[in-house]
């Protein structure tokens, strides 16, 4: 039986969406900023992007002091915004700060005595991990193909040997897959889509061969592609205008691209302008975690695992998974294996998976997961 599936990746910043990726960075740079000087910071950072402008707005509780000013400016020059031909410049644009204020006595106030472990969660909500063994990292072909055109697009525009690429851009993989035993197995790519910012001067004819020779060759491999793949490069003719100046854009709204291209499923909860404390993100982190740990212990080839938090209190109000029939053990019997492996408090992940130092900025482009410089990619030595 097969079946067919899109994974998308957008790069640093998006076209059709706006420019939210822009805006999920700069909120990493501001918390990273903090943590660098204040490993306990408590930061919620929004970013709202339009032509010429950058606003910073959300709570922040911290020792440090920061220069957004630069902060901002320099995340902006070093995504490749450095001259308003392209769209957006670091030097001229706009940098309102609404970020308010409060200071660290007050939350001192409300933890005293209560050691780490026990610190309550920030927030209800519910969060997702995955892991799938159709790819080394254990994560869907799909977004991974998607996401390595856009950092195969970055690196050729930095490098000089594309240097007609601008920043903006976006890419779509489908795959054709077929199923064994809840397992899935990726068969071929059946159609690959990139749309990406460009300097006037160069025709579609050239911009469709080499994103093909240069882009696409360099990354999908070549058992995937055969002469039935379909190609939809530059398919809106003409992209010269891109990032802030073509739309507006806020941090949050490329949750699908920052987790497993729809895969699997989503709490709604975002990543980016958020310290540990946050579920959304820590405890998302750690479903990742858990779900890897699965896969690559070879206890299920698949698996969805679900948590689920209230505001204030330290343990998992749940903790649920779905093989979808790709184990040989019993969903419970697993479950009984994450509850003798895993402490899911926020307090306990956030010092097994070090998430006080300053590494966010990196997980805002090309995906949070499926990257083996982050602590939740390494799986944990699982006793069963
Ligand atoms: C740029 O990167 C590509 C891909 O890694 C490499 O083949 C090429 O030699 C590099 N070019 C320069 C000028 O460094």
């Amino acid at each position: 039986q097969m079946f067919v599936l899109s994974g998308f990746s957008t790069n640093e910043i998006t076209a059709s969406k706006g420019t939210n990726k822009i805006c999920d960075q700069i909120s990493d740079a501001v918390l990273d900023a903090h943590l660098r000087q204040d490993p306990d910071a408590k930061v919620a950072c929004e970013t709202v992007c339009k032509t010429g402008m950058v606003l910073l707005c959300g709570e922040i509780t911290s020792r440090a002091n920061v220069d957004y000013q630069k902060v901002v400016r320099d995340t902006i020059r070093h995504i490749g915004y450095d001259n308003s031909e392209k769209g957006f410049d670091y030097k001229t644009c706009n940098v309102l700060v609404a970020l308010e204020q409060q200071s660290p006595d007050i939350a001192q106030g409300v933890h005293v005595d209560r050691r780490e472990e026990d610190i309550g969660a920030g927030d209800q909500g519910l969060m997702f991990g995955y892991a799938t063994d159709e790819t080394e990292e254990c994560m869907p072909l799909t977004i991974v193909l998607a996401h390595k055109l856009n950092a195969k697009m970055a690196e050729l525009r930095r490098n000089g040997t594309i240097p007609w690429l601008r920043p903006d851009s976006k890419t779509q993989v489908t795959v054709h897959y077929d199923q064994k035993d809840g397992a899935v197995i990726p068969k071929r790519v059946h159609t690959v889509v990139i749309s990406v910012q460009h300097d006037d001067c160069i025709s579609l004819d050239e911009q469709q061969r080499v994103l093909k020779e240069k882009v696409i060759k360099a990354v999908v491999p070549a058992k995937y592609l055969d002469d039935k793949t379909m190609y939809h490069l530059q398919p809106s003719g003409r992209f010269v205008i891109g990032g802030p100046q073509g739309d507006a854009g806020v941090t949050g709204r490329k949750i699908i691209v920052d987790t497993y291209g729809g895969w699997g499923a989503h709490g709604g909860g975002a990543f980016s302008g958020k310290d540990f404390s946050k579920v959304d993100r820590s405890a998302a982190y750690a479903a990742r975690w858990v779900a890897k740990s699965l896969v690559k212990a070879k206890l299920c080839r698949r698996v969805l695992v679900q948590v689920s938090y209230a505001i204030g209190v330290a343990h998992p109000l749940s903790i649920s998974l779905f093989t979808y029939g790709s184990s040989p053990k019993t969903e419970s019997e697993l479950l009984q294996i994450v509850n003798k492996n895993f402490d899911l408090r926020p307090g306990v992940i956030v010092r097994e998976l070090k998430l006080k130092r300053p590494i966010y900025q990196d997980t805002a482009a090309y995906g949070h997961f499926g990257r083996p410089e982050f602590t939740w990619e390494i799986p944990k030595d699982l006793k069963f």
